[in-house]
């Protein structure tokens, strides 16, 4: 029987309440599919860091290394230094593991869900492939006369032809199989290039590196955005896309917009993905100190992320049952909003998936 290793960091504000929701699935399904893992929980957190001011250690990095995954909650206290703990946590997650892959699936569930004016799930269902390693969120950079009316700041972007291409060729990949899924019939593969090489000229490494992966797949049609436009085409024809391959800034930007066309923060879910590799998985919405604590946060972004950690894993039978039991229950009706308002506490939200997972396998 496999067995898993995975590590748990459930986080500030509202993390801890919806991974409790998620491993309530996890463990579910692994009655169901027969599978083992082992929870090893760790306190990282900017909560945990007001109390002891730890950070993540290195050695810790390299326990992680060892795992097969690792759950995040979500990171973030409005108390602490914007950003110190999630960088720390969070990009020290994606850069110490090589996590060159974010992967954020925009899929509508139910109609109901969606803020754009008649469209279906039909019409909304692509995947975005971030580049996880690089871009503005390089950290290279810093100040040179810093409070003074003379100060400057610098950010760079950093590009690799290593980093391009590799997220070009994931992208190209995961539109082919996508399209095996959907058999003959479904529509044709398509993997959009999106970032801003007409005002950012070395933007265009983009260009030559994803042409240069695209040699090799010549099944799947080439297509390009600006990012600015591609916000247009989100909300006028999301239904144009399939997958979209992009920068780190750009692709945490669209992947906001895409979760709230696909119904909201509380659904969207992503993979910090090194193929081979550990890789972490988590909810995309962050730590919501004003929901936290009060059993109302949406835990179907994190239980979805246990989906995708799942697959991830080789256990894609467990990752089904997950997402139609989220399917299932979005589509009944039953959820009137994804989100704090949506009038189910977050425990009897991942009961509901629960019960339902439960009653597919007693079908069965
Ligand atoms: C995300 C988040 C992070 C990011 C923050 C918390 C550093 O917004 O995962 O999208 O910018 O990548
Ligand atoms: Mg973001």
């Amino acid at each position: 029987m496999a067995t898993y290793d995975i590590g748990v960091i459930p986080g500030d504000g509202i993390g801890p309440e919806v991974t409790v929701e998620a491993l309530k699935t996890l463990e579910a399904v692994a009655g169901v599919e027969s599978f083992e893992y082992n929870l090893v929980e760790y306190p990282y957190s900017g909560e945990h860091y007001l109390k002891t001011k730890e950070l993540v250690p290195s050695s810790v990095i390299d326990e992680w290394r060892l795992q097969d995954a690792v759950l995040l909650g979500a990171i973030g206290h409005p108390d602490v230094e914007p950003g110190l703990v999630e960088r720390s946590v969070i990009l020290g997650l994606r850069f110490g593991l090589d996590l060159y892959i974010n992967l954020r699936p925009i899929r509508l569930y139910a109609e109901h869900l969606c803020p754009l004016k008649g469209r279906t799930p039909e019409d909304i269902d692509f995947v975005v492939v971030r580049e996880n390693t690089e871009g503005m969120y390089s950290q290279i950079g810093g100040h040179l006369k810093k409070g003074t009316l003379d100060e400057v700041a610098l950010v760079n972007g950093v590009y690799t032809w290593k980093g391009c291409e590799r997220a070009s060729r994931y992208a190209f990949e995961l539109a082919r199989k996508r399209a095996a899924a959907r058999g003959s019939g479904g529509r044709m593969p398509r993997l959009t290039l999106v970032d801003k090489a007409n005002a950012i000229r070395p933007h265009d490494i983009w260009t030559r590196a994803y042409a240069h992966a695209g040699r090799d797949f010549p099944d799947i049609e080439q297509d390009h955005a600006y990012v600015d436009a591609c916000c247009m085409w989100m909300i006028k024809n999301p239904d144009w896309f399939d997958v979209i391959v992009t920068t780190n800034l750009f692709g945490d930007i669209i992947t906001d917009l895409g979760a709230m066309i696909q119904g909201g923060m509380g659904i969207a879910a992503s993979g910090n993905i090194h193929p081979g590799r550990t890789s972490m998985f988590e909810p995309i919405h962050g730590s919501a100190p004003k929901h936290a604590g009060q059993n109302v946060a949406c835990p179907l972004g994190a239980i979805n992320a246990i989906a995708m950690m799942l697959d991830f894993l080789g256990e894609p039978r467990a990752a089904q049952r997950i997402d139609d039991a989220v399917s299932d229950l979005l589509s009944s009706g039953e959820v009137k909003s994804a989100d704090a308002r949506s009038g189910i506490s977050t425990s009897d939200m991942g009961d509901r998936v629960v019960q339902r997972i439960r009653a597919a396998a007693d079908r069965a």
